[in-house]
């Protein structure tokens, strides 16, 4: 659909919705006026097809239990197959209200306390605090930055493993907030250094379809035809990609028979909730019939993070900004333009932004921002003439 037709039809108000994002600034930032680009949902409605899938149901009136259909099933197979070439068993699936909620449980299934897990930060802080929470002991290790590209620092993140006894690796692929979108080669060098000492693999997939051009997404589970597969857990859904976060429903995949029975012993004891019929619908639509409305999205994206990156690099060239390769939030570097402690004052009482700090990522990454750009164009030029005009007040 031509882009302007689509965000006619898609973009819509969100306040007034009980929405995190823009009714809890208050309780969140202080400032109920704050333009909200901080965590990570759209102001695009779902595809109309799920929308519609959901209204009938809606309309039928009984939300009594359900079971997951094979509909469902198929629906998640093929779109794995279809979009990344992943190959899944129907009985490899598990479910979950949240890849946040399936990270708690796989801390304390597959740890003990005190044990020591890994992140590669910048990371998603809810990954810092399914470690903290569950007392464990939290292994943070830098991804290397050249000038906003991260890579992973192999020789560091063996010291930490083989120093602390590691016992698991949170991964985020594709990464949250550094936007990479993890080569083959490089999956393959952390895959196998996790594997040579017995380090367990939670990959955490949820940002897997919002990819920009040139950019393809690749499962862990299939990197090196699948050496690693039997090491570790994928987390995934649709949520992220359909904008569905409030639907909570998410897939788990574990493909491994003993991990999967350890998994199914200890998680009985803890979850005996059934799925909830909304979201296994929403997702089993979106997956079915929501590729084109997903494609216009990543236009949307990729043409919202293009105008930043070059309206920023024209007007303030100092800002640092990380290519965005997947996901849809920008990370930014303000260090040479503003001392760090400094920052929240510039962004959220000058420039009237609500977004995510970049010490929320990690200790080291405070004067980094991380803007979220699923969003009204409009929104997105307002945040970078608000960023520019208040830069040129402070010089
Ligand atoms: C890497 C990552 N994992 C998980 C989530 C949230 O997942 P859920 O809402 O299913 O708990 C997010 C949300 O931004 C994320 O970025």
């Amino acid at each position: 659909m031509q882009k302007e037709k689509f965000l006619k039809e898609y973009l819509v108000e969100r306040k007034g919705t009980y929405s995190l994002k823009w009714d809890a600034l208050d309780k969140r930032f202080g400032n109920a006026d704050l333009t909200s680009m901080w965590v990570a949902d759209m102001e695009i409605k779902a595809p109309k097809e799920v929308i519609e899938a959901l209204k009938e149901r809606c309309e039928h009136g009984v939300f009594g239990y359900s079971y997951v259909s094979d509909e469902y099933y198929n629906s998640v197979i093929n779109w794995l197959k279809e979009k990344h070439n992943y190959e899944i068993k129907k009985e490899w699936l598990r479910f979950t209200n949240g890849v946040v909620t399936a990270i708690y449980c796989f801390v304390n299934i597959f740890t003990k306390v005190d044990d020591a897990i890994l992140i590669l930060t910048p990371v998603y802080y809810p990954f810092h605090n399914a470690v903290k929470d569950n007392n464990r002991k939290l292994i943070t290790c830098d991804l290397k930055n050249t000038d906003g590209y991260f890579t992973i620092d192999y020789d560091e993140v063996e010291k930490k493993i083989v120093e602390n006894n590691v016992k698991l690796f949170i991964q985020c692929s594709p990464h949250n907030p550094a936007g990479r979108v993890w080569k083959e080669e490089e999956l393959a060098k952390i895959l196998e250094i996790c594997k040579k000492h017995n380090v367990l693999v939670i990959s955490d997939e949820i940002h897997q379809d919002i990819t920009m051009k040139g950019y393809k997404h690749i499962p862990s589970a299939i990197v090196a035809n699948g050496k690693y597969a039997d090491n570790l857990i994928t987390v995934s859904a649709a949520s992220k990609t359909f904008n569905l976060a409030g639907l909570i429903h998410s897939n788990i995949i574990i493909s491994n028979a003993e991990l999967r029975k350890k998994y199914d012993e200890e998680i009985k004891k803890i979850n005996q909730t059934e799925i909830s019929i909304l979201g296994m619908l929403a997702t089993q639509v979106a997956y079915e019939k929501g590729s084109e409305w997903l494609e216009n999205v990543k236009e949307i994206i990729e043409d919202n993070f293009n105008y930043l990156k070059t309206e920023l690099n024209k007007h303030i060239p100092e800002i640092t900004i990380t290519n965005l390769e997947g996901t849809y939030l920008v990370f930014l570097d303000l260090r040479k333009i503003i001392p760090i402690d400094k920052v929240k004052e510039f962004i959220q009482d000058k420039c009237n932004l609500a977004i995510d700090f970049g010490e929320w990522f990690g200790a080291s990454f405070k004067g980094f921002i991380r803007i979220n750009l699923a969003t009204d164009p409009e929104i997105v030029k307002k945040a970078v003439e608000n960023i520019i005009t208040e830069y040129k007040k402070l010089k």
